[in-house]
């Protein structure tokens, strides 16, 4: 029917609530697509987290695919289904933007931050062992090829959405083998893209300059380790009103998946309150790389101009609107 199959994976806690605001806006937008949903309930396969056949399949065969959160155990238990999900479909990139939102007040304006990081090696190796009882190690594994390869993308990134700059974030002053290869493999590209401006900053600076004057890196791409990432975007996140707010894509040749990065909220799942922002936004992101450009920008301004009205919205933006009466009001808005 000349639709295109799109894989989703509604998650954990508030995640089938805020997925199924998502249908909702893409059914009353008219987008072509059609959800396979699919569950990840991690399954233990020779003492290793994988994810559900059903699932991989379904991956593999639509290519794209649109998660909620999924809960991670902390210090113990099965290796966190988000990374086995990127390490498995070799998603190398992730690409985190934070843009103000006009008419949500927080302490920043003018935000407008990109952020990609290592998605697949680095601190998340989940390489680990204890050496004697007291003595452990955590091996951060940094090869040329993937950093090149996150650093290509970074490049073409900044080319094709006019940025034209590329900044590497790093601790190359310390660790001078794992850093420095990664920083010599941006040096490398750069040369490559010689139309691409390119430079580098240690990530305790880059921490300082983004909370100082986030608007130093607008013009700018930032790319670095995948641990540097992690934590750099939710700072970048938390200028812009928090990961309510904030989409991503994990970018891999064979497959690509875009989620909202906050947690499952077990304490507001189920009460309709949860904010869908962060995954509508996620599958915005989403339709821009399926060229579906109209319809992302008809549904991205549609959200943000439910939040710029500031009339209807969910408990943690500072309103008293169920889910439900949010997403009617963007769908209201479309
Ligand atoms: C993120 C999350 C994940 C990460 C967790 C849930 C494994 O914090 O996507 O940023 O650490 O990468
Ligand atoms: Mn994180």
């Amino acid at each position: 029917n000349g639709n295109y199959e799109v894989t989703m994976i509604p998650g954990d806690g508030i995640g089938p609530e805020i997925s199924k605001s998502v249908e909702r806006v893409f059914a009353a937008a008219k987008v072509p697509i059609e959800w396979e949903s699919v569950d990840v309930t991690p399954v233990i396969r020779n003492g290793r987290t994988v994810i559900p056949d059903d699932a991989l399949h379904s991956i593999q065969k639509n290519t794209i695919a649109l998660k909620g959160p999924l809960a991670t155990p902390i210090g113990k238990g099965h290796v966190s289904l988000n990374l086995t999900l990127r390490r498995t479909f070799n998603l190398y990139a992730n690409v985190r933007p934070c843009k103000s939102i006009v008419g949500y007040k927080t302490p920043y304006e003018n935000v407008d931050t990109v952020l990609i990081r290592e998605n697949t090696e680095g601190e998340y190796s989940g390489i680990e062992h204890e050496v004697v009882d007291g003595v452990v190690q955590s091996i951060k594994l940094i090869t040329r090829q993937a950093s090149e390869r996150c650093a290509r993308f970074a490049f073409e990134f900044a080319r094709t959405t006019g940025r034209n700059h590329v900044t590497a974030v790093h601790k190359a002053n310390i660790m001078k083998l794992s850093d420095g290869l990664f920083l010599s493999a941006c040096q490398d590209l750069a040369a490559e893209f010689p139309d691409v401006k390119f430079d580098d900053i240690l990530l305790d600076r880059a921490c300082l300059h983004v909370t100082q004057d986030p608007t130093n890196f607008s013009n700018t791409v930032m790319v670095m380790p995948n641990l540097y990432g992690d934590i750099l975007s939710d700072m970048c996140a938390g200028l812009i009103g928090g990961l309510g707010l904030t989409p991503s894509g994990n970018i891999g040749r064979d497959a690509s998946i875009f989620e909202s990065v906050h947690g499952t909220a077990p304490d507001i799942a189920g009460q309709d309150k949860a904010n869908p922002t962060a995954l509508l936004l996620s599958a915005v992101m989403m339709l821009r790389h399926m060229r579906l450009y109209e319809k992302a920008d008809s549904i991205e301004a549609a959200v943000l101009k439910t939040i710029s009205n500031g009339e209807v919205l969910t408990g943690d933006l500072g309103g008293r609107s169920t889910n439900t009466a949010f997403t009617n009001e963007i769908i209201k808005h479309l």
